[in-house]
């Protein structure tokens, strides 16, 4: 068995640097807005839209969203490659949702949405409107305190780090909070190899094609099972478990096999419920650092 150790630690920690900067082109989310209404009242601006919709345009809202956010946001809004969308009217308000759809979330998978013209993406945001925080969701019932243990005692931060502080072979957790819902957090550590990457074709697939586990065979009968973490026409890099990089020329390839429905992460499906609750309590409280 040969093995290829492509890049040092240090190319590692730049290339994980350039990820952070690409990142960062997001915009952080301005306080709740009340200027709509507050606007309203003064008569100095437009009513807002949203509030002003009847339920048939809020069901058309629903079913506008089930079409063009729900292949993302999951077709209830829970959350899938896109953020769970539960609360964020009344986190976000209206104005800025507005934005959110006309203008996405620049540097992210969240793209302007060109499909709504704009009184759609208003009977869209009236939808919104309706899944309040806890609507349609699973509670959350477990201790947090008790899940952070849990999750330095499983191992966890082996590959993932919250706040600058863990591993890098899975996805950063410092915003999981904000991103998934506790009953995907609950299913994905039920069952890791379910959930993304299944479909790499998405573009904020970007950061998750990472993830996407690969198997090369070499020519010579060198086998590698790693995380994809890049790949060109004629170059593929994997990163196994233990972190170590391989880099193959496809030419010297004997197969290249991606496998969508597996994770490197293993299941934590035999810990007793109790305690998967507190996992998910935990993770459900990590809203980033701000
Ligand atoms: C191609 C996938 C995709 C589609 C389609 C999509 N989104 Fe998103 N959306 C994302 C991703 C990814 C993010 C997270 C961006 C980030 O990293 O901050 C996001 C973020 C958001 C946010 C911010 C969430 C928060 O917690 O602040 C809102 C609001 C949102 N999307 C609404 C929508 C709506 C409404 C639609 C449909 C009109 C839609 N999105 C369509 C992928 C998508
Ligand atoms: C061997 C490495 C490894 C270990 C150990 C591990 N994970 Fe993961 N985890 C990953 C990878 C890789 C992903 C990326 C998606 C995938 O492959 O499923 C992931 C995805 C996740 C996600 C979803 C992230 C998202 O953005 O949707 C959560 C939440 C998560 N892990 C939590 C945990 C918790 C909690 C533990 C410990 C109980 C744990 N992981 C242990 C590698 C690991």
């Amino acid at each position: 068995m040969r093995r290829i150790r492509l890049w040092s630690c240090a190319a590692a920690m730049l290339m994980l640097a350039a990820w952070a900067v690409s990142r960062e082109g997001a915009i952080a989310a301005p306080a709740a807005g009340q200027q709509a209404d507050a606007g309203k009242a003064a008569g100095t601006e437009k009513p807002d839209p949203a509030a002003t919709m009847t339920a048939k345009q809020i069901a058309e809202g629903k079913e506008l969203f089930q079409g063009s956010c729900g292949e993302c946001h999951g077709v209830d809004g829970s959350g899938a490659v896109g953020p769970n969308l539960h609360g964020v009217a009344q986190k976000r308000g209206d104005q800025d949702l507005f934005s959110v759809i006309r203008n996405g979330i620049p540097g992210t998978g969240m793209a302007p949405v060109m499909s709504l013209n704009d009184h759609r993406a208003w009977e869209v945001i009236a939808y919104l409107r309706t899944l309040g925080p806890s609507k349609d969701e699973m509670a959350v019932t477990g201790d947090p305190a008790k899940g952070h243990q849990l999750y330095n005692e499983n191992g966890c931060a082996t590959c993932h780090s919250i706040g600058g502080q863990g591993g890098t072979v899975g996805p950063d957790l410092s915003q999981i909070g904000n991103m998934r819902a506790p009953k995907y957090l609950l299913d994905l550590l039920r069952d890791p190899g379910a959930h993304p990457p299944a479909d790499t074709a998405l573009p904020e697939r970007g950061q998750f094609t990472g993830y996407m586990v690969t198997q090369v065979i070499t020519k010579s009968g060198q086998e590698v099972t790693g995380i994809r973490v890049n790949e060109d026409t004629f170059t593929i890099q994997l990163r196994d478990v233990a972190g170590h990089y391989y880099s193959f020329n496809k030419a010297d390839l004997k197969s290249l096999k991606e496998e969508p429905g597996k994770s490197v992460m293993p299941s934590f499906a035999n810990l007793p419920p109790g305690q998967l609750d507190d996992l998910v309590a935990y993770l459900s409280g990590l809203k980033g650092a701000q």
